[in-house]
């Protein structure tokens, strides 16, 4: 246990203007324990959340919506977090790089980010998930790079960058040098969490030092090379079709959003009709916006072969074009 908490510690570092050790991190069985336990901890009775919904819609917390700005590259719009939290607001959601925007934040929007929270006496929850899936022409900045302004819990989770979902392993990090996290006793809570729950399965454990630290680079830019030719096959084969608007270009992650253009279409609704329609006569899938709160918009992952993706997005074409609305 202790020599994979060093280990992830150590990768994290490499990142920090400081160092965490072990002490900082806490193993979760996925990404998903470790938004249960934030969460958990996190919540007081008529605490306020902005986020995460299904999970604290469970219990019974509250989640407000702060928008993205797709015409700036998917940046958090901060007046309107300032706007929505209040006195009773415990944390808000940073997803970086975002899954499903595809974007990338820079430096000085995490700084500010930093700030905001700073101001409202929030904690930025981090999902850095993505961390170090870029493409494009930002370098992932970790939110814990701002831990001196205010206190950040760093979701992290071995599947997408090492690929293997199916091994359950994630963590949560506090960067937090000023320690609040410790003062307020949010640390000693995740400690007693864990004590109550199980812990990922031991030679999963004993695995992950060496995942961490053997991993060859060539692994990673691989993966990083394939998502970069499929994420740019999906932007110039998506502008080839009228239908949809795709307002930046992905930078980082496995997805990007378009918006549909409904006015041009006959016959279909909205987001999800669109996307039955599409699944039933072409067999390919794509996530109705309205299940990441962006009516109207879709979600198109490109992790996918290039051969299909071509194939998949010559379909949505066909589609588009035939349900376009006839004009005279
Ligand atoms: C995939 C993903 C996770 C991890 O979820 P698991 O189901 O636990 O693997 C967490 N956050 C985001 C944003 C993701 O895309
Ligand atoms: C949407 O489609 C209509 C009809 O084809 C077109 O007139 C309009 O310019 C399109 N809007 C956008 C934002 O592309």
């Amino acid at each position: 246990m202790s020599t994979s908490r060093n280990a992830i510690a150590d990768h994290l570092s490499e990142d920090l203007p400081y160092k965490l050790s072990p002490e900082d991190v806490f193993l979760t069985s996925g990404c998903t324990q470790a938004i249960e336990i934030v969460v958990s901890v996190l919540s007081r009775p008529g605490l306020v959340f902005l986020f995460y919904e299904a999970r604290c819609a469970f219990s019974g917390l509250e989640v407000r919506h702060f928008n993205l700005v797709p015409e700036r590259e998917w940046e958090i719009d901060l007046n309107m977090v300032e706007a929505l939290a209040d006195g009773n607001t415990a944390a808000m959601v940073v997803i970086n790089p975002c899954n499903p925007c595809g974007s990338v934040f820079s430096y000085q929007h995490l700084a500010k980010v930093a700030e905001t929270a700073q101001n409202l006496g929030i904690v930025i929850i981090a999902d850095e998930v993505y961390d170090h899936l870029v493409f494009g022409k930002k370098p992932f900045v970790p939110m814990g790079a701002f831990g001196q302004i205010t206190p950040i819990l760093t979701l992290g989770f071995i599947s997408k960058r090492w690929g293997v979902p199916g091994w359950r392993l994630g963590w949560i990090a506090t960067s937090d040098p000023k320690h609040i996290l410790k003062e307020t006793k949010v640390v000693q809570c995740i400690k007693s969490f864990l004590d109550i729950s199980t812990d990922p399965a031991t030679f999963v454990q004993g695995a992950v030092t060496a995942i961490i630290k053997n991993t060859n680079g060539d692994f990673f830019n691989k993966i990083i090379e394939a998502l970069r030719k499929s994420s740019e096959l999906c932007c110039e084969k998506l502008q080839e079709i009228d239908c949809v608007r795709c307002p930046s270009k992905p930078e980082g992650s496995m997805s990007l959003l378009v918006e549909l253009n409904l006015s041009s279409l006959d016959g279909i609704q909205d987001d999800f009709e669109f996307c039955c329609k599409l699944a039933k006569e072409e067999s390919v899938i794509v996530l109705p916006g309205t299940a990441v709160g962006l009516k109207n918009w879709l979600r198109v992952s490109f992790a996918v072969e290039l051969s299909s993706l071509d194939d998949a997005l010559d379909r949505l074409k066909s589609f588009c074009r035939r349900h376009r609305k006839k004009t005279h």
